[in-house]
């Protein structure tokens, strides 16, 4: 038969090595739940979690409003573009591209502001490991002041169709 009643005793309580595992399996959970709230308050790289309804073509416009005013010469084909410190800099994300370029300074704070304007995509910035999601319809306001020069990668880590892995843009951080 392949249903049973248990008999009335069925539960025995942990012991020994296994009563040792799950003790170590539950203090660790309790650990990890800790430092969802610790790294909310304590992380040099959180969001504010300032963000904005916007329309795509909305965002797409103030893009390239942007990139006109600052344009400063080409990488492969794509815009650079060196904003002034302290001032609005926009990002924009779509199959499969990241544009425009930025060219910051070091030690000068900007508001980035990042958005999608076809499906989700994922911000990934190497090598330092920042991640962000990049959703179409939100402007996301990253204030963001870098602290070491040189130049880093966007990749997008939100899988986005066939060009995913060429999805690759650039960030250039000078002294
Ligand atoms: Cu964009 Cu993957």
């Amino acid at each position: 038969m392949s249903h049973q009643i248990p008999a009335d005793d069925w539960f025995k309580a942990p012991s020994g090595g296994e009563r040792l595992w799950i003790g170590l399996a539950l203090a660790w959970c309790l650990i990890l739940t800790l430092m969802m709230p610790y790294w909310h308050f304590k992380g040099k790289q959180n969001s504010t979690g300032e963000a904005y309804r916007v329309a795509p073509a909305d965002f797409a416009e103030r893009v390239n409003r942007f990139v006109a005013a600052n344009t400063v010469g080409e990488d492969k084909g794509v815009a650079v573009v060196a904003p002034p410190p302290g001032t609005d800099v926009y990002l924009q994300a779509q199959m499969w591209r990241w544009y425009p370029v930025l060219k910051l300074k070091r030690n000068q704070t900007y508001r980035v502001h990042i958005s999608s304007l076809d499906l989700n995509h994922g911000f990934s910035l190497q090598p330092l490991n920042m991640n962000f999601q990049v959703i179409p319809g939100y402007d996301h306001v990253l204030t963001l002041t870098p602290t070491s020069s040189g130049d880093f990668s966007i990749i997008c880590n939100e899988f986005c169709g066939i060009g995913h892995h060429l999805m690759a843009g650039k960030i250039i951080v000078e002294d």
